[in-house]
C-alpha cells in the first residue's frame, strides 16, 4: 500500500505534522518534563501512562504497550486505513498527497469494482420497487414486520427471476461483464458463458465501515428453494471474515448508544432495527473472528453477543467467548444474551418487544457466562470438584490480559473453590493458554518488553531509533559493508539513513520501514525498556561511544561465528585428512 504514495512524500510530510497537535486534537494533552502526557486512550487507567515525546514524534504507553508515529495513532484511534491517515495529515498542512506514475493500476481496477458494486446496489433496489415480479418480494418483507423506510435504509433490493437480468442490465461488453465476474455476482460455464449468481432473491446489499458496497446476501422467497441464503464469494473487495453486516448503519446510531449487538442473521439485524435497535451488525454466516471484534472495539468498548437459541448458537456463542478473551483489555466488556429454545433474536423482539430485548436483565457479563459454563456438571461442595473448576477455569483466565479483570476473575474464583487467591495466581504463572486461540494482536506491555533477546545489532539499531542524530567513523562503515549478514547490512542501511535526512526522528524512522520486513522488529525495539535510552544525564558523547562499542561488538560476535563455522565444517574424514596432510606439509591426496 504505501508503494502507492511515494516514501519520500511520507517523509517529508513527518517533517511537518507535530504529533502533539494531532493526538491533542482527539485527547487532551498535558506537558509533563520533556514529553506529553494523558491517559491513555486504549486502555482505562486511572493514571496518566500515555506518553508523547515531540522529539521523536512518537507515542507510547507504559500500561498498555500501545505505540506508534502520527500516522499510527490516526489508523490505531480513528479507525482510519494508511492511506486515509497520510491524506488527513496532508490536509492538515496543505499538501496534495501524490502518486507514484500516477494513479496504480490495481488501485484503479479496485476502484472500478467498487463503482460497478454501487450500481449494482442501485439496480437492485430499484428492481424491488419496479419490477414487475417484485411484489412477492415486497409482500414477504411486510409479512415479516419490516417497512419500507427500514428497506430503503438498508437499501434491500430484488434480484429479477431468470439467468440474465444482471448481465443484461450492466454487463453489456467483454469488460463489464469480466468486471461482474471479479466481483462474484456472476457465474461461468464451462462453455464460456455467464449467468446471474443471484436469481429471484432479496437482496441485502453489505456496506464496509466507510460504506463502500462490497458485496451481497440474497435470501430465497420460498421456503423450498435451498440455499436459503447465498452471499458474495470473496473477491478483491470483499473479504467476509472482517466484515459485519450493518457496522455501517449500526456506527450512525453510536453516537447515542454505547454498545453493539453482534447477532447472526441479516434478518435479525433488520428485526431488530425495525424495533427501535439499530445497534446491531450480524457476521456474514462465519464464527465471529479477532478480526471483527478488533472492528467493532474501534466502534465501541462494549459488544452484546445474541446467538440464536439452538446448539449451533450455544456453539457459536462459546466460540466467540474464546476469540474475545485476548482482546479484553481495559475499558472493554463483553456480555452475553440466550435466546429461548428454537428462537432467534428476530424472533424473540416481535414476540416480547424491544423493551425486554434490551433490558440489563436479559444479558449476563462474560465472566459469569465463563464460570456458569465451566461449572456445570460439577458438584462444588466437593472439594475433587472445586479442584477440577479451578484447572478448567484457570486456562481461560490467563488468556486474558492482566489487568483489573483477570485480577477480578481470579479472586471470585478463588472465593468459590474456597482456595488462597496466591495458590491460583501460581497455577496461572504455570498455565499455558488454553488451546486453540490464535493470535493477539493486543500486546501488552509486559509481552513487549519480553520480546527476543538483544543482541548488539539490536542495541545499535535501538540507540540508533531513539538518537539517529549519532554517527560513527568512515573506517567503521568501511569494515561494516565488508560484512555479509542481513542485520549488519540493515543497519547499514539505518545509518545512511540517518545520515541523509535532515531533522530525523525516531516517526520518520519507524514509517520509512512501516511495512518493509523489518518495520516489526524496529517497533518493538522502539518501545522495549532499556534504562540507557532514557536517561537524560547521559550526553551525545557517551552515546556515540557506546553506538562504537556496540559495532565492535558486532564484528566481534560476526567474526567469532565464522570461527565456529569453519571448525563445524570439519566433519567428515576426508575434511580431516586433508587437514591433517596440510598439518604435515604433504600435498592433499584425491583418492587413496
Ligand atoms: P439463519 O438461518 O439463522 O438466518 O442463518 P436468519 O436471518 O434467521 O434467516 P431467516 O430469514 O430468519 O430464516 C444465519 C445467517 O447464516 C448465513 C446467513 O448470513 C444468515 O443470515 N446463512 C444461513 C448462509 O450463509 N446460508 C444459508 O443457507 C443459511
Ligand atoms: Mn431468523
Amino acid at each position: 500500500m504505501a508503494g502507492l504514495i511515494p516514501q519520500q512524500f511520507i517523509d517529508d510530510l513527518l517533517t511537518r505534522v507535530d504529533i502533539i497537535d494531532v493526538i491533542d486534537g482527539y485527547v487532551a494533552l498535558k506537558k509533563a518534563g520533556r514529553n506529553h502526557q494523558a491517559r491513555c486512550p486504549f486502555h482505562e487507567e486511572k493514571t496518566p501512562s500515555f506518553t508523547v515525546s515531540q522529539e521523536k514524534q512518537f507515542y507510547h504507553c507504559f500500561g498498555c504497550g500501545a505505540n506508534g508515529t502520527a500516522i499510527t495513532f490516526l489508523m490505531e484511534y480513528a479507525g482510519l486505513d494508511f492511506v486515509s491517515a497520510i491524506e488527513e495529515l496532508a490536509s492538515r498542512v496543505g499538501l496534495e498527497v501524490p502518486r507514484e506514475g500516477g494513479i496504480n493500476p490495481k488501485d484503479a481496477h479496485l476502484t472500478q469494482l467498487y463503482e460497478l458494486m454501487e450500481l449494482v446496489v442501485h439496480y437492485y433496489t430499484r428492481q424491488l420497487r419496479e419490477h414487475p415480479r417484485a411484489q412477492q418480494a415486497i409482500t414477504y418483507l411486510k409479512d415479516r414486520g419490516l417497512t419500507g423506510k427500514l428497506a430503503a435504509d438498508y437499501e434491500l433490493g430484488y434480484a429479477p427471476p431468470g439467468w440474465d437480468a444482471l448481465i443484461n442490465a450492466l454487463g453489456n461488453s467483454t469488460e463489464a461483464l469480466g468486471r461482474l465476474y471479479d466481483i462474484g455476482l456472476v457465474i461461468r460455464k464451462d462453455s464460456g458463458n455467464y449467468y446471474d449468481r443471484f436469481r429471484n432473491r432479496i437482496i441485502f446489499p453489505i456496506r464496509d465501515q466507510r460504506g463502500r458496497a462490497i458485496g451481497l446476501g440474497g435470501r430465497v422467497l420460498d421456503q423450498d428453494d435451498t440455499p436459503k441464503y447465498l452471499n458474495s464469494p470473496e473477491t478483491p473487495i470483499f473479504h467476509k471474515g472482517r466484515e459485519l453486516y450493518g457496522l455501517y448503519q449500526a456506527r450512525k446510531s453510536l453516537k447515542e448508544c454505547d454498545h453493539l449487538y453482534v447477532v447472526e442473521g441479516y434478518m435479525d439485524v433488520l428485526a431488530l432495527a425495525q424495533h427501535g435497535i439499530p445497534n446491531c451488525v450480524a457476521t456474514l454466516g462465519t464464527a465471529a473472528t479477532s478480526e471483527h471484534l478488533d472492528r467493532l472495539f474501534r466502534s465501541t468498548s462494549r459488544i452484546i453477543f445474541c446467538f440464536d437459541g439452538d446448539t449451533a448458537g450455544d456453539k457459536a456463542a462459546w466460540r466467540a467467548m474464546e476469540v474475545a478473551l485476548p482482546l479484553l483489555r481495559e475499558g472493554r466488556q463483553i456480555f452475553f444474551m440466550f435466546m429461548p429454545e428454537g428462537q432467534d433474536p428476530d424472533d424473540f423482539v416481535r414476540q416480547f418487544g424491544a423493551e425486554k430485548f434490551t433490558s440489563n436483565d436479559q444479558r449476563v457479563a462474560l465472566s459469569s457466562y465463563l464460570f456458569e459454563t465451566l461449572r456445570e456438571q460439577i458438584d462444588l461442595s466437593t472439594l475433587e470438584g472445586r479442584a477440577r473448576f479451578a484447572e478448567k477455569a484457570i486456562p481461560y483466565i490467563s488468556r486474558i490480559p492482566a489487568g483489573a479483570l483477570q485480577a477480578l476473575l481470579i479472586s471470585d474464583l478463588a472465593k468459590q473453590c474456597q482456595l488462597q487467591e496466591e495458590a491460583l495466581v501460581s497455577l496461572l504463572k504455570e498455565t499455558k493458554p488454553a488451546p486453540e486461540i490464535v493470535r493477539s494482536n493486543v500486546r501488552s506491555a509486559q509481552t513487549a518488553r519480553r520480546c527476543t533477546p538483544m543482541t548488539p545489532i539490536s542495541k545499535a539499531i535501538q540507540l540508533l531509533l531513539h538518537h539517529p542524530q549519532l554517527s560513527i567513523s568512515d573506517e567503521q562503515l568501511t569494515r561494516l559493508r565488508n560484512i555479509k549478514d542481513p542485520g549488519v547490512e540493515f543497519l547499514l542501511e539505518l545509518l545512511e539513513f540517518c545520515r541523509s535526512q535532515k531533522q530525523v526522528n525516531t516517526a520518520r524512522i519507524l514509517e520509512h520501514w512501516r511495512d518493509n520486513r523489518y518495520g516489526k522488529r524496529l517497533r518493538e525495539l522502539a518501545t522495549q525498556e532499556n534504562p540507557l535510552i532514557h536517561d537524560d544525564s547521559v550526553d551525545d558523547e557517551a552515546f556515540k561511544n557506546e553506538l562504537i562499542d556496540y559495532i565492535s561488538d558486532i564484528e566481534r560476535s560476526i567474526h567469532e561465528e565464522k570461527r565456529q563455522m569453519q571448525r563445524r565444517n570439519i566433519k567428515g574424514w576426508d575434511d580431516f585428512r586433508q587437514l591433517y596432510d596440510k598439518s604435515i606439509g604433504k600435498p592433499g591426496q584425491g583418492t587413496s
